[in-house]
């Protein structure tokens, strides 16, 4: 490939991955897909990606867009085309039928179902290359394809702590340890997920709403499926009984056994809200894969601690590895990941 055309492809491919995160939140049980149709002398001629489930997918939105200049056309896609037939036709045949001469995706389909696409479309005489910009396009999506891999959602543990560990005071006073900033970001993570989850006994202390809203208190358009743990009543006054904005699931079960069902119900990522002792409980089974950290530049000395766990000795502690951190206002925000995420990685 000439290096103008793999400049145009990258960039093309870079496009295409922030047309994929649009996506997320609403795709489940499907992948967020981008595409991006650039004409044979580099210009964009279409682009689109897969808005929600049921919907169009993102090859074929790009297609549509380009409509006749599609002909002779590259596709450059964020997962291989499908070629199947599920409530949409295959992608495969679209772009056969649209004429394209060159299809570019950065990461291979892994489910049975879907894969093949490639051959399929080779077969039919098209161009094809794969793993373009993979590891961001799989980064997009990471909460699908560690769902297909292992079956169950990809939970990020969040927590909002003092510098020293504590997310409560001794008094059990816990709002607003962090600052506006991190607030408002805690809101759009909830846009991007399938589903909130917490314990019992964060709803009888805080009684939080958990929905996904701007600061001004408008809900955003995407709202997470609310999962709150525990066998204790909530009352009918709680604020998760107040369905008008967002759903709430109450369940009771082992973690591992909450998380499956989540997943045979379509859901693909949760974000853990706590508290410490449905977070240590998570933590113990495994089943926590990224953990975010807002810490606030507070000491109290006291109080509850960020986790629950029986830990003895510090050989028995859960060893993280952290892949970003970032000031968010006045607080730093550490994300890591667990062991149980990194031993899934391809
Ligand atoms: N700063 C923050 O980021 C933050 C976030 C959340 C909470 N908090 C604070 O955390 C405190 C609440 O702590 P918490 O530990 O009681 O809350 P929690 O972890 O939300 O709730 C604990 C409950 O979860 C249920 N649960 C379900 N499966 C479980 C399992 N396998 N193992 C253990 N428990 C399971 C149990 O409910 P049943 O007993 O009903 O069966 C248990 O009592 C509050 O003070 C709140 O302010 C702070």
């Amino acid at each position: 490939v000439p290096s103008a055309t793999r400049a145009t492809e990258l960039d093309a491919m870079r496009r295409a991955v922030g047309l994929a995160e649009r996506g997320l939140g609403r795709t489940s049980p499907n992948p967020v897909v981008g595409a991006v149709v650039l004409a044979s002398d580099g210009t964009v001629v279409g682009e689109g990606f897969h808005a929600q489930a049921g919907g169009p997918h993102a090859e074929v939105v790009a297609l549509a867009d380009a409509g006749r200049r599609a002909r002779g056309a590259t596709v450059v896609v964020t997962l291989e085309p499908c070629a199947h037939t599920g409530r949409t036709g295959p992608c495969t045949q679209a772009l056969i039928d649209a004429d394209v001469a060159r299809v570019v995706y950065a990461v291979s389909d892994p489910t049975a179902a879907a894969a093949g696409g490639a051959g399929v479309l080779q077969a039919a005489g098209i161009e094809v290359e794969s793993g373009l910009l993979a590891a961001e396009a799989a980064a997009v999506n990471e909460a699908w394809l560690h769902a297909e891999r292992t079956g169950l959602p990809f939970v990020t543990w969040k927590y909002a702590s003092t510098l020293d560990g504590r997310i409560a005071a001794p008094d059990g006073t816990s709002r607003w340890i962090s600052g506006a900033e991190s607030r408002a970001e805690v809101h759009r993570l909830r846009a991007q997920v399938d589903a909130v989850m917490v314990g019992t006994g964060t709803v009888l202390v805080d009684d939080p709403e958990l929905t996904a809203r701007a600061a001004d208190g408008t809900p955003h358009e995407h709202q997470p499926l609310r999962v709150v743990v525990g066998s204790r009543t909530i009352p009918p006054t709680a604020k998760v009984r107040d369905e008008s904005v967002a759903r709430t699931l109450f369940v009771d079960g082992e973690p591992a056994e909450v998380l499956r069902s989540l997943h045979a119900e379509g859901v693909r990522s949760v974000l853990l809200e706590g508290g410490p002792t449905l977070a240590g409980a998570l933590l113990r089974a495994g089943l926590v894969d990224q953990v975010v950290a807002y810490l606030a530049p507070t000491l109290l000395g006291a109080g509850l601690a960020a986790v629950t766990t029986d830990v003895a000795t510090l050989t028995d502690a859960t060893a993280l590895t952290v892949t970003d951190v970032t000031t968010v206002g006045g607080d730093v925000r550490i994300t890591a990941r667990t062991s149980s995420a990194r031993n899934q990685e391809h």
